[in-house]
């Protein structure tokens, strides 16, 4: 089983206001889905305030701080759990650099995105972080512990 297998991981993958508002939702939830890792949760959400502060404490310190929590509040998010063996930094590798002028073209921001202050997508940066900002965003009851079927082509 999946969950039983050597280095899995699970980590939160937040598709930000400007790709929800530009409709980049499918292109971006394609590109964890092609890449083989597995969907556990996924929801269209309006976060509180007290919600984006909590997620973003360790930069509430920084200039951009207040910024940052007026964007992320701005409109809805689309919120991802997503499962499978490294993909904590492999989804990192995925979205690409924080600043999207430094990131590679192929990854998300690299391709989708201009400005840091709207990079178009989250993902968490280690495993521990993975828990705990799934914890934050999910209920427990709305996260789905599934298997896909096995393939024929793969027996
Ligand atoms: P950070 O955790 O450093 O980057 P990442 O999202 O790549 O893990 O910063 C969190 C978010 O804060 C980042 O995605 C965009 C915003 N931010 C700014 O608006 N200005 C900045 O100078 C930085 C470093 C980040």
């Amino acid at each position: 089983l999946v969950a039983a297998m050597e280095g899995v991981e699970e980590t939160y993958i937040m598709i930000k206001p400007d790709g929800v508002q530009r409709g980049l939702v499918g292109e971006i939830i394609s590109r964890f889905e092609k890449k083989g890792f597995l969907l556990k949760g996924l929801k269209l959400f309006q976060c509180p305030k007290e919600l984006a502060e909590e997620h973003y404490k360790d930069l509430k310190d920084k200039s951009f701080y207040p910024k940052l929590i007026g964007y992320i509040t701005s409109g809805p998010v689309v919120c991802m759990a997503w499962e499978g063996v490294g993909v904590v930094a492999s989804a990192r590798k995925l979205i690409g650099a924080t600043n999207p002028l430094q990131a590679e073209p192929g990854t998300i921001r690299g391709d989708l995105a201009v400005q840091t202050g709207r990079n178009v997508v989250h993902g968490s940066d280690s495993p521990e972080n993975g828990h705990r900002e799934i914890a934050l965003w999910f209920k427990e009851s709305e996260l789905c512990q599934w298997v896909p079927a096995q393939a024929p082509w793969l027996m």
